[in-house]
C-alpha cells in the first residue's frame, strides 16, 4: 500500500504530466499554424509521450493500492513569439519536471518505499534524456538565427522524428 504522502505527490504528477502534454499539444498546434508541420509533428509527439508517463504513473498508483484522483489541469499556454521561444519554454518544463521527479524520490526514500525508487529510476532516466533532447533542440534553432530556409531544413529533419 503507498504512504499517502507518496501517492498524492504521484496524483500531483500525473496531473503535472498531462498538463506537460496540453502544453506540447498547444506547442504543435502553434507550431503548425505557422506551417512549421515538421516541427508541430516533433511536437506532438512531445505530447504523446507526455500521456504515456501519465499512464505509467496512474497505473502505478492503483496497482500498489492507491487512488487517482484527478483535480483540474491547468490551463496551457498557447501563444508563442519564436520556435525558439517554444524550445525554451519546453526545456524550462522539463527541467521543472525533473526537480518534481527528484522530489517523489526523496519521498519514496524517506518512507523506506523500495517499490517507488525502482519504479521512478525509469523516469529519472527519461528526464535526462529530455532534458538533453530539448536543449539539443534549442541549439539548433539557434544555429539558424531566424534564417528562414535553414528553418525550413530543421523543420524537414524534425518531421522525420518516428
Ligand atoms: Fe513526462
Ligand atoms: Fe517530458
Amino acid at each position: 500500500m503507498l504512504h499517502t504522502s507518496i501517492a498524492h505527490a504521484i496524483n500531483k504528477q500525473i496531473i503535472v504530466e498531462l498538463s506537460a502534454q496540453m502544453t506540447y499539444l498547444s506547442m504543435a498546434a502553434w507550431l503548425e499554424a505557422k506551417s512549421l508541420k515538421g516541427f508541430a509533428k516533433w511536437f506532438k509527439k512531445q505530447a504523446d509521450e507526455e500521456h504515456e508517463h501519465a499512464m505509467k504513473f496512474y497505473h502505478f498508483v492503483l496497482e500498489r493500492g492507491g487512488s487517482v484522483a484527478l483535480t483540474d489541469i491547468p490551463v496551457a499556454q498557447s501563444v508563442w513569439k519564436t520556435p525558439l521561444d517554444i524550445a525554451e519554454g519546453g526545456l524550462a518544463a522539463e527541467q521543472q519536471n525533473t526537480a518534481n521527479i527528484n522530489s517523489i524520490f526523496e519521498l519514496a526514500r524517506k518512507h523506506g518505499d523500495y517499490a517507488t525508487e525502482v519504479f521512478l529510476h525509469w523516469f529519472i532516466e527519461e528526464q535526462v534524456e529530455e532534458e538533453a533532447l530539448m536543449t539539443e533542440l534549442i541549439d539548433r534553432v539557434t544555429l539558424t538565427k531566424n534564417h528562414d530556409p535553414a528553418l525550413l531544413i530543421l523543420d524537414k529533419e524534425l518531421g522525420s522524428r518516428e
